[in-house]
């Protein structure tokens, strides 16, 4: 995953596992630093369960517990499900980075053109909440 110039891998990074009947049916992984937590992905299997939103309120503590300045994450112009998600938990807009994913791209090659709704995938979109 690239956000803001920078390559994570992330399956080297912490993360949380939603568990519902002894299966899997979330993951979150995110990395703290520079005072701040972020986000780097979040994937819910089974929509509308509150699957998302319990795993974000779980690093959401860990944030605080960490005394992180706020809770941020990257995500793409063309993602508006991810839009309407985040902001209905209590994410603002806090930047747009226009044209990020273009240089995203030199790194990770393999970003595809358009994304969902199959709108050009141009743009990073940064949310934030303040956890201090
Ligand atoms: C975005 C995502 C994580 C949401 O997970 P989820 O388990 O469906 O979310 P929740 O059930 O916890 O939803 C929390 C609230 O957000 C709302 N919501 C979720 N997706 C929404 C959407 N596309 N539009 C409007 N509201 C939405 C839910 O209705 C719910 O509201 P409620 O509390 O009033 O019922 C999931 O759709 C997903 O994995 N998407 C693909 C990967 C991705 O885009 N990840 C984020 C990019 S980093």
């Amino acid at each position: 995953v690239v956000t803001r110039g920078q390559i994570h891998r992330a399956d080297q990074l912490p993360g949380l596992v939603a568990v519902a009947n002894s299966e899997p049916v979330g993951l979150v992984t995110y990395i703290i630093r520079n005072g701040d937590c972020e986000i780097v992905t979040l994937d819910s299997l089974q929509a509308g369960k509150g699957i998302g939103s319990s795993l974000v309120a779980q690093v959401r503590a860990i944030a605080e517990d960490n005394h992180c300045a706020r809770l941020w994450l990257i995500t793409t112009n063309d993602n508006t499900d991810a839009l309407c998600f985040y902001q209905k938990i209590g994410f603002e807009l806090a930047a747009i980075h226009r044209g990020a994913i273009v240089e995203s791209r030199k790194l990770k090659p393999q970003i595809p053109q358009t994304g969902n709704g199959g709108i050009p995938i141009r743009d990073e979109i940064e949310l934030e909440i303040r956890t201090l």
